[in-house]
């Protein structure tokens, strides 16, 4: 208690380990709350929460609610899950892929995610799993970074054909992108440009943050 009312005047960290993928992972309460960050990134909780918060806002919590089942690709504190099943209230299934074993110990330790009833947590690359897995999905969320970068898979085209086949109709695809040069502003751009399917509307959300970009696609039946 005493920590969260101090952390309104200076973050404090608890926890700090090292992290091949992430460089270091940190637990910090900062103005109040609990936050977890890789080495030059917020990964869940803070700023990343609310920027999750706002496209699933933008998508309308009234058709998150009657979904069957979410995926989840990059879990870290699971800061999105939360937002799905306390604020929304959403009660249908999630399935959440993280490929670093050790942040899932300190979702658990930290923030209580093996809490989280109708969450299953599969230790995996994305890649991988998207390329195995044979179900499909109302909403999935794309929140992959290895601190400050993403994954080149993410904007190949192997990549967003495989996601929108495993859309059901009428789901949606939230993709979370950073975007701190200009080039990875011209990526974006040429993304949303040049991606084109008639099933599928594609858009991009006015930014909370200067530095994230989240895209909207939907499938329209
Ligand atoms: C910004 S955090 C995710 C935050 C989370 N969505 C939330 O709402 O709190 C990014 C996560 O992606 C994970 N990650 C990086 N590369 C990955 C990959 N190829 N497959 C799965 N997860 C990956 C990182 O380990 C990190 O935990």
């Amino acid at each position: 208690m005493i920590k969260k009312i101090f952390s309104y005047l200076l973050p404090i960290k608890i926890y700090e380990t090292k992290s091949s993928l992430s460089k270091s992972i940190e637990v910090t309460w900062s103005n109040g709350e609990l936050v977890l960050d890789s080495e030059n990134a917020n990964y869940s909780y803070g700023s990343l929460q609310r920027i999750l918060r706002l496209g699933l806002k933008n998508i309308g919590y009234e058709k998150i609610v009657p979904m069957k089942h979410i995926l989840v690709l990059g879990v870290a504190g699971g800061s999105v899950i939360k937002t799905l099943v306390d604020e929304i209230k959403y009660k249908g299934k999630i399935t959440g892929v993280e490929i670093d074993p050790e942040i899932i110990k300190i979702a658990n330790t930290y923030f209580k995610l093996d809490e989280v009833k109708n969450l299953e947590i599969v230790i995996d690359d994305a890649f991988e799993f998207v390329l195995k897995t044979k179900t499909k999905y109302d909403l999935i969320i794309i929140d992959i970074f290895q601190d400050t970068t993403m994954p080149n898979f993410l904007f190949e085209t192997f990549f967003i054909h495989r996601i929108c086949f495993l859309l059901n109709r009428k789901g949606f695809i939230l993709f979370n992108t950073m975007i701190l040069t200009d080039s990875q502003n011209k990526r974006n751009k040429k993304y949303v440009a040049e991606f084109f399917n008639p099933q599928f509307k594609i858009r991009t959300i006015p930014r909370l943050e200067i530095h994230n970009e989240l895209i909207v696609i939907e499938k329209l039946n």
